[in-house]
């Protein structure tokens, strides 16, 4: 096959990442990130904290432009309005509204589903309908579809902006830390519904996380992050605390105090 058909037949990849150095405030934050995402994939990111891992995702948004490299969503620019409502977005804070925002939770979901151009169309209105009742049953808050988001836990509050991101088209979901505040059992189940929405629906799925052992379980990719990419390969082969260490340029001594600091904050996510 020669490769002009090869391009025709296949399919451009979901996220192609070449090359890419962010700045900002005149420090490198991101340096020489190669990353590519196929459909269906659901990878891990982890890293230290302010390893650049929130950097990359606000980039693959298009909300921070790259010094050098680029960014290609499904082939188009980031912000691309071709790409528009192909690309969700769940944030750390995404779940800390402001105390005074009175919205139910059907509301906030059925925000998800709203675009410029099919406001004001019936059929799609209905077809919203549906995707906003789905979504609340996929993460489990049907009992309180109609109460207002300030009266929720702060887990049942992750799980309706989780719902949002499903509820609307998008076909790859960028999630940045969404497990912080939810209990293990729910975590658990949530993992799971988002590795079945992978499996099943084809989605795509890059999520960065603190909680290691979680996300190992269910990723089936992980990424180590630190300015540029230390480690991409299959869970399974994710390395140990030490190697990881050894990733990072770090000899494993005892009284290296970055090495520990970097133990320490895995060692808790591991508990
Ligand atoms: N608005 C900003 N202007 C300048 N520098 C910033 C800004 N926001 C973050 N940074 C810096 O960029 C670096 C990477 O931050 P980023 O938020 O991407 O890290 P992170 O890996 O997501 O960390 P965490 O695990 O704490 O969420 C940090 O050194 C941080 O201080
Ligand atoms: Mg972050």
């Amino acid at each position: 096959m020669d490769t002009k058909s090869e391009t025709i037949l296949s399919d451009p990849p979901v996220l192609r990442i070449e090359n890419l150095s962010v700045r900002r405030s005149g420090k490198l934050i991101l340096k020489d990130i190669d990353l590519t995402l196929t459909n269906g994939e659901f990878v891990g990111i982890v890293g230290p904290n302010g390893s650049g891992k929130s950097t990359l995702l606000l980039t693959i948004l298009g909300i921070l432009k790259p010094e050098k490299g680029f960014v290609k969503i499904h082939d188009n620019l980031p912000m691309s309005p071709r790409i528009y409502d192909k690309l969700g977005w769940v944030s750390q804070a995404a779940s800390h509204l402001p105390k005074n925002v009175r919205i139910t939770v059907r509301e906030l979901v059925h925000l998800g589903t709203i675009k410029v151009g099919n406001m004001f169309m019936e059929s799609d209105k209905k077809g919203a309908r549906e995707r906003v009742g789905n979504a609340i049953k996929m993460v489990g808050l049907e009992d309180v579809a109609d109460v207002s988001i300030d009266r929720l836990s702060g887990g049942q509050r992750q799980r309706a902006v989780i719902a949002r991101a499903l509820a609307s088209k998008s076909d790859f979901i960028l999630f940045d830390e969404p497990l912080v505040g939810i209990d293990r059992e729910t975590r658990n189940d949530l993992l799971k519904l988002l590795d079945d929405l992978c499996h099943n629906e084809g989605k795509t799925i890059l999520m960065v996380s603190h909680d290691l052992t979680a996300i190992r379980q269910t990723a089936h990719r992980m990424i180590y992050l630190e300015e540029s990419i230390r480690f991409d390969g299959p869970t399974e082969d994710f390395p140990d605390l030490v190697s990881l260490a050894n990733l990072r340029g770090i000899k494993p001594v005892h009284s290296d105090n970055h090495t520990e600091n970097l133990l320490v904050n895995f060692n808790e996510k591991l508990k």
